[in-house]
């Protein structure tokens, strides 16, 4: 669709950025901080880059003034950040830890008084240690209680200082990486285990948005789901349903229990036939059903291109954690879709497409489908940055990434897509799990990289006065 003039942002549009504890915060063991499972994943040999981890990631715990004062100046309206549940819960549930109720606290008056609104994810990933030692963690039923008890604390003591909230980060990749591909704790490649923790997490996270609604806490809640749209790699009828495959398993079977409280048709035949389907027990469906996010957050980064792969075709391929370029493997779902190049779309050197219009057709998908409003919680480009000898960071490829992205955006809502805000990941550079710190993707260059050895020193780059700019003109540029 054409418009003769694009619509201009609302006044009130969140312009954002984001960051997840585990990357940014560092402090692993400090103030009554107990472990996750992630503090052990990274120590297995293999698992991550270089053996990186997040012991002291970007020292976000202890230099967040520095950070949250460059946040001020470049006018940020919205910072999204997710909790350690560790630091509140050592252990996963029972005593309050004060001391890392305290440095959120501390975070989000800090955000306030630079007159930025705190937007806190509730679970990006680093479940307790003991939940999964003492019950498995996500593969049992009993977290659905000491998600909801953890979660309930926050809402509590950020009463009327919060007034966004996302539950669950990327459910269908913490479940998918921990339970397909081993890729995330627990490092588990079997399918079955995959789709009852989903189902499970699918309740815990009813459970917890029921539970807001309950407290009456003033805001709004909903989940963050990485939407990659998929595409038929041409006009064949058999690519084209290898497509719609793809969107039923990979997209509908989250965001149609989000927002219906239903799995789709066709994704649920397909896992009864391999006989992985979850276990439904009575009363599940009424609980998923009764349970209405107040926006869908959506990760975009890329959109997914497909062609007819048959039963006894391709399955999971490794993923590119390297950065060089070309080197992951084919990967699809036996009967279902496997992934295609697409010929009209560039790829970082992570093997990510690059694709602005992508995320329009998100945005117009969940539109169409769902009518509800959306809050884009992260989108950005990871890749190779290089620190000047006089400290600049010339980072045109993202300025371009970014802005390409932002038009998507504005033509979206001329679409007639509500689109509350937009967070780009991230503010600062920071740990990407698989990937190590060669992989960057902030406005603000950290001094961190593999040796973990750096100076932690920030510095501004060239993205960092574009989204400025962008900010004080209210996108009217782009
Ligand atoms: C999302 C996550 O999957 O993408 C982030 O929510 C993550 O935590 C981001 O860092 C980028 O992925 P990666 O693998 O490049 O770090």
């Amino acid at each position: 669709m054409d418009h003769k003039q694009l619509k201009e942002f609302p006044n009130d549009f969140l312009w954002g950025s984001a960051s997840a504890a585990y990357q940014v915060e560092g402090a692993w063991q400090e103030d009554g901080k107990g472990a996750s499972v992630w503090d052990d994943f990274v120590r297995i040999p293999g698992k991550t880059f270089k053996a990186t981890n997040g012991d002291v990631a970007v020292d976000h715990y202890h230099r967040f003034k520095e950070d949250v004062a460059l946040m001020k100046e470049q006018g940020l309206k919205t910072y999204r950040f997710s909790i350690a549940w560790t630091r509140i819960f050592p252990e996963g549930r029972g005593e309050v830890n004060q001391a890392g109720l305290d440095f959120y606290l501390a975070l989000i008056d800090e955000l306030i008084k630079a007159g930025i609104e705190p937007m806190v994810t509730l679970y990006h990933w680093d479940l307790p240690r003991t939940l999964q030692e003492e019950y498995g963690g996500w593969e049992s039923r009993k977290i659905i209680e000491d998600f909801t008890n953890y979660a309930a604390v926050l809402f509590e003591a950020f009463r009327g200082k919060v007034h966004y909230w996302v539950s669950l980060n990327e459910q269908n990749i913490f479940t998918s990486l921990g339970y397909l591909l081993a890729a995330h704790p627990p490092g588990v490649t079997d399918p079955k285990r995959m789709y009852e923790v989903n189902h499970i997490a699918n309740l815990a996270n009813a459970s917890v948005i029921n539970k807001f609604h309950e407290m009456k806490i003033p805001g709004k809640i909903g989940p963050s789901f990485a939407y990659s749209p998929n595409y038929p790699i041409n006009s064949d009828p058999k690519n084209i349903l290898a497509a719609e495959n793809a969107e039923d398993l990979m997209a509908h079977y989250w965001l149609d229990v989000y927002l219906w409280g239903e799995y789709p048709i066709a994704a649920m035949n397909y896992l009864n036939e391999q006989g992985i389907a979850p276990t439904i027990e009575p009363g599940d469906m009424d609980l998923l059903r009764s349970a209405k996010p107040d926006f869908l957050g959506i990760n975009y980064y890329q959109t997914a291109t497909n062609a007819y792969n048959p039963l006894d075709g391709v399955g999971a391929g490794k993923m590119n954690t390297t950065g060089k370029k070309g080197s992951s493997e084919e990967t699809g779902t036996p009967g279902m879709f496997k992934k295609a190049e697409n010929p009209f779309v560039e790829r970082t050197n992570w093997d990510w497409e690059i694709d602005p219009q992508g995320l329009r057709i998100a945005l117009r998908r969940i539109t169409s489908r769902y009518r509800v409003p959306v809050i884009i919680t992260e989108n950005g480009l990871g890749e190779y940055d290089k620190l000047t000898d006089d400290h600049q960071i010339h980072d045109q490829y993202r300025i371009d990434y970014l802005a390409g992205h932002v038009h998507a955006i504005k033509e979206a809502i001329s679409d007639g897509a509500e689109v509350l805000g937009y967070c780009t990941w991230s503010f600062t550079d920071l740990l990407s799990w698989l990937n190590g710190y060669q992989k960057r993707y902030g406005f603000v260059y950290v001094d961190q990289d593999e040796t973990q050895e750096g100076s932690l020193a920030r510095y501004k780059k060239d993205s960092f006065y574009w989204y400025q700019e962008l900010i004080k003109t209210n996108g009217q540029e782009c």
